[in-house]
């Protein structure tokens, strides 16, 4: 049976038989092959007979597979306590180091990798960061699943546009070239596949409001699409979004769910992937060392996250937000390229600014005008503003959105008006607010931007597997 080589380092055992398979990371001497198997970031050492198989040594190459039977003993060099002492080396796949793009000596870029992302896994920062995004979904699993919430399967495709900004992804069936048309020319959706116009989802979030409406707390966790065509290391077409809808839940119990939740993950990642955060950490100074002095952060990776769960969640007012940056130095000295007053959606150098520079920690802000935030946020009584949360963090900008949701239906159905939204295609929607509304608030956490906080990442095509993004979906 295979023994994987996690287990065999975090182990005090010694002199056992063993049999470990994994990729040569690297081969010195002709006697030291570094094997990785992706159960942790460090390598084992493999020691094989100076005299091996001549073939055999010529095919012990970086990236090949090999599977090794030997001895865990005391390691005779500096650099690792254990190492195995090889009887049997068996070759499972070759690799041709004159094609293998992820030699040792030459550390591939990021932006390369992108162009490889098949190959990527196999190196360590990705490894890491994989290892980390498995644990933050597991965690976040967790925390719910100990809270007692129902995890909801909400559907990919949909005939609704959530959150009103249009930028979907049509899924169809009708021949492009020639659709079927009505009468005045338009296209018939009558005859598509489900008898409508339908999208990929871009939230779960108005299914969930229906399921919480009877099971009481529900979250929903599953891949949400966005047309939307900003290239930004921030934003992905095709994201994973965690939507928790809790019933009775009020603004303030919202943002208290949405900070326990996040610090839950973090706590959860400090204290089950610390290999990989050590790495990350390190990758992070080693990074930082390239930039001018007053761009370094302030905080190591592992800091900043002890930090973030030790220390409140600053909480302030979207009119507050304002009044701090129509102070600020960048605004007088007009450094922001977007103006500031009220009304404005925040840019991200002014969420960036609020967090990084003001607070210097995550923030919330709340009570957002009503014309920039979507139809199902809850109107408050100034008739300006509505019950809305989004959080920012240090690094990434918003990475929380959420609201408490209009409950009244004759507001809600107001607002869907000033909006435009046709009441006819949300009768399903309308009828949790006319039979047996109650108080009830949610919110949506971006899972890449929380991968991305968590490793110190700083693209989001550089967290997800294989990104989707304007241009880019050949793997
Ligand atoms: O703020 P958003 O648009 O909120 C919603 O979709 C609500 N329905 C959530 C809710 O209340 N249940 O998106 C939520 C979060 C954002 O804060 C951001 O972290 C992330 O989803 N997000 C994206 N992440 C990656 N790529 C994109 N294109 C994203 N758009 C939003
Ligand atoms: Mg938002």
């Amino acid at each position: 049976m295979r023994t994987k080589i996690k287990d065999i380092l975090l182990s005090d055992k010694l002199d056992y038989e063993v049999i470990v398979k994994g990729w040569v990371r690297s081969f010195r001497n002709n006697q030291f092959i570094a094997l990785n198997d992706g159960s942790i970031i460090d390598n084992i050492q493999v020691v094989i007979s100076e005299n091996s198989d001549e073939a055999l040594l010529k095919n012990i190459q970086t990236g090949a597979a090999l599977s090794v039977t030997g001895k865990v003993i005391a390691s005779q060099g500096k650099g690792q306590k254990v190492e195995i002492v090889a009887s049997q080396v068996e070759l499972l796949g070759t690799c041709d180091p004159e094609q293998f793009p992820l030699q040792a000596k030459n550390r591939p870029s990021l932006e390369y990798l992108r162009e490889i992302a098949h190959l990527r896994f196999r190196t360590n920062v990705f490894g890491a960061v994989f290892r980390v995004r498995n644990s933050i979904a597991f965690a976040i699993h967790k925390f719910f699943n100990e809270k007692g919430f129902v995890y909801l399967h909400t559907p990919i495709v949909t005939a609704s546009d959530a959150e009103g900004a249009g930028e979907m992804f049509r899924v169809t069936t009708l021949p492009f070239d020639n659709p079927p048309r009505k009468e005045d020319g338009t296209i018939d959706f009558a005859e598509d596949f489900f008898g409508k116009s339908t999208n990929l989802t871009v939230s779960g979030q108005l299914e969930a409001e229906l399921a919480a409406m009877a099971l009481g707390e529900v979250y929903t966790f599953g891949p949400t699409f966005r047309a939307e065509n900003s290239n930004t290391a921030r934003h992905l077409a095709e994201f994973w979004m965690v939507e928790p809808e809790v019933a009775f839940n009020d603004l303030q119990d919202n943002m208290n769910l949405a900070e326990e939740f996040m610090q839950y993950v973090i706590k959860y990642v400090l204290d089950h992937n610390k290999e990989d955060l050590a790495f990350l950490q390190e990758r992070l100074i080693n990074e930082e060392k390239q930039k001018p002095a007053n761009e370094r952060s302030e905080m190591t990776l592992i800091d900043k996250l002890n930090f973030v769960i030790e220390n409140k969640f600053e909480r302030i007012t979207y009119t507050e937000a304002i009044d701090i940056l129509l102070q600020s130095k960048p605004y007088q000295k007009k450094q922001f390229k977007y103006d500031v007053s009220w009304g404005i959606d925040l840019q991200s150098e002014h969420e960036r600014f609020l967090v990084e520079k003001h607070f210097k920690k995550p923030v919330i802000v709340t009570d957002y005008p009503k014309d920039i935030k979507a139809f199902y946020m809850r109107l408050n009584d100034d008739g300006k503003t509505v019950a809305a949360m989004d959080i920012l963090a240090p690094g990434i900008g918003e990475i929380v959105g959420g609201s408490q949701r209009e409950e009244r239906l004759e507001v809600l159905e107001s607002r869907m008006n000033d909006m435009h939204i046709p009441h006819e295609e949300m009768y399903w929607y309308l009828d949790s607010r006319r039979f047996g509304t109650a108080p009830h608030a949610g919110f949506g956490l971006g899972f890449e931007r929380m991968v991305l906080f968590i490793t110190g990442m700083t693209n989001i095509r550089d967290v997800i597997p294989f990104p989707r993004t304007p241009g880019n979906a050949a793997f």
